[in-house]
């Protein structure tokens, strides 16, 4: 029996998608602890390039069955979309994927709300994606929202028609311009949850407890970056979940003494989309070869990620928070090329110097001081052994292995599958 963790430590799309998929043929079950539609995990293999919103990146392989857990908020229109993205690979995909009757369902007027929401912010808006995971969780702490295992129930649509309702004089409230033809989307929105009524719908803590208890293996996949979590991220430009180690256990219903791994994802950069406070970011050349070169554009909204250089204050922060016990690094290709790299190492806060994650990090009161280190110039993408990375970058993984004292075990020199070095 092995329940494992992997999750990303800075402002997601670190690559979780990728090593996931590289690591499932070693576990029974891949589950999904929360988040939503918000995520795009990306995955390349034979030539194949696919991004996945809510199904688990386990789902490409013949044997291991994919679990969405009772933490994940569930957008049918989103997942029927998904579910025929995945039909041209002519797998049993109804066969091993099961789905939490805990999960909560997001609606057309929960899109519409974080629309509204974030248009009557302004400025300040959040940049979230718009998937409408923000009133989806605001309604299920509130104890209103919908569960897949709702659908089951007699009175579904009543159910519905009283929340969609409510919704719609709360968009009113916010007095935003905003255009919907909201008959449209209901049609749509029915009409794919009798396509998601064809799947099976389970009490995913006990299917989960039951398979521990026969010595199962699994995988708990994460979504988006510990510095979004909605309490230990970077509050209030975050998502509306826990997506920190804590949030596998309330999103599985698995106890916290049965996890023995937490694979900690991280770039050998940082990248952040959305707004929000963002210590080491760049303006500068740097910054935009980093874009270029990573290809750094949001695999859900195609939005330019923000790049800048790797923060080790806000990396060991996550290490900290999640109990990382091995630490993935991804995209050190992307890193070929440079002179000079910068690693910020402390911050000046409030003119002290600190070197621990503070309450605020907004530009005004935090600036990051950085440890200059030598780049290399090698194309490491057709590297396959760890002997072959050139020093500056083995120079660059030990300075980072020493101020995080956790070990690197992976390095992804590659999206694809196969460029993936073990240490
Ligand atoms: P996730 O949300 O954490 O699964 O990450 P995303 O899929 O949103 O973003 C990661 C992007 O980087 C994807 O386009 C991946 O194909 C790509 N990627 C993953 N690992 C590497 C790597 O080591 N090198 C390069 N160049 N790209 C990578
Ligand atoms: P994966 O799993 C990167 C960001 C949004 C926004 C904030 C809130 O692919 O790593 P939300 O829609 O959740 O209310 O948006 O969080 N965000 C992500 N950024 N990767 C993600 O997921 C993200 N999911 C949400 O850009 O700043
Ligand atoms: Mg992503």
């Amino acid at each position: 029996m092995t329940v494992d963790l992997l999750l990303g430590l800075q402002w997601g799309d670190e690559g979780k998608g990728k090593i996931v998929d590289v690591l499932t043929s070693k576990y029974d079950i891949i589950a999904r602890f929360q988040g939503g539609p918000n995520a795009g995990h990306t995955l390349e293999f034979d030539g194949i390039k696919h991004v996945l919103r809510t199904i688990p990146s386990g789902i490409f392989h013949k044997n291991a069955i994919n679990i969405i857990g009772n933490g994940v908020v569930m957008d049918p229109v989103v997942f029927q979309k998904e579910l025929e993205g995945l039909e041209k690979f002519n797998m049993d995909v109804k066969s091993k994927l099961l789905i939490s009757r805990k999960a909560h369902l997001i609606l057309p007027t929960h899109r519409l709300l974080d629309a509204a929401s974030e248009a009557s912010k302004g400025k300040a808006k959040i940049g979230s994606t718009l998937k409408g995971i923000g009133p989806t969780y605001m309604d299920k702490t509130g104890r209103n929202g919908i569960r897949i295992g709702d659908i089951e129930l007699a009175d579904f649509k009543e159910r519905y028609r009283s929340l969609a309702d409510k919704h719609q004089a709360m968009i009113a409230f916010y007095d935003v311009d905003l255009q919907y033809d909201l008959k449209e989307m209901e049609d749509e929105f029915f009409a794919s949850i009798e396509v998601l009524k064809s799947l099976t719908f389970i009490d995913s803590e006990e299917y989960l407890n039951q398979a521990i208890k026969s010595g199962k293996s699994i995988l708990c996949e994460g979504a988006q970056g510990s510095l979004l979590d909605i309490d230990f991220g970077t509050y209030p430009f975050v998502t509306s979940s826990n997506t920190t180690a804590a949030g596998a256990c309330t999103g599985l219903g698995i106890a916290p003494n049965k996890v023995k791994d937490v694979f900690g994802i991280f770039k050998a950069y940082t990248t952040r989309v959305g707004s929000g406070p963002f210590p080491t970011e760049l303006f500068d050349e740097d910054g935009q070869t980093m874009a270029k070169v990573g290809n750094e554009f949001g695999s859900v909204t195609g939005r330019a990620r923000r790049c800048g250089w790797l923060d080790l204050v806000a990396l060991k922060y996550a290490v900290q928070v999640n109990g990382v016990t091995a630490l993935y690094m991804m995209k050190g290709d992307v890193l070929s090329g440079f002179k000079k790299l910068n690693v910020c190492t402390a911050y000046k806060y409030k003119g002290k110097e600190i070197s621990h994650f503070p309450y605020n990090i907004e530009p005004e009161n935090v600036e990051p001081i950085y440890t200059e280190m030598k780049g290399w110039q090698a194309d490491l993408t057709t590297m396959t052994s760890y002997e072959e990375l050139p020093q500056e970058l083995k120079t660059y993984i030990e300075f980072i292995e020493k101020e995080v004292e956790v070990p690197i075990k992976v390095v992804s020199v590659g999206p694809d599958r196969k460029q993936t070095i073990l240490k």
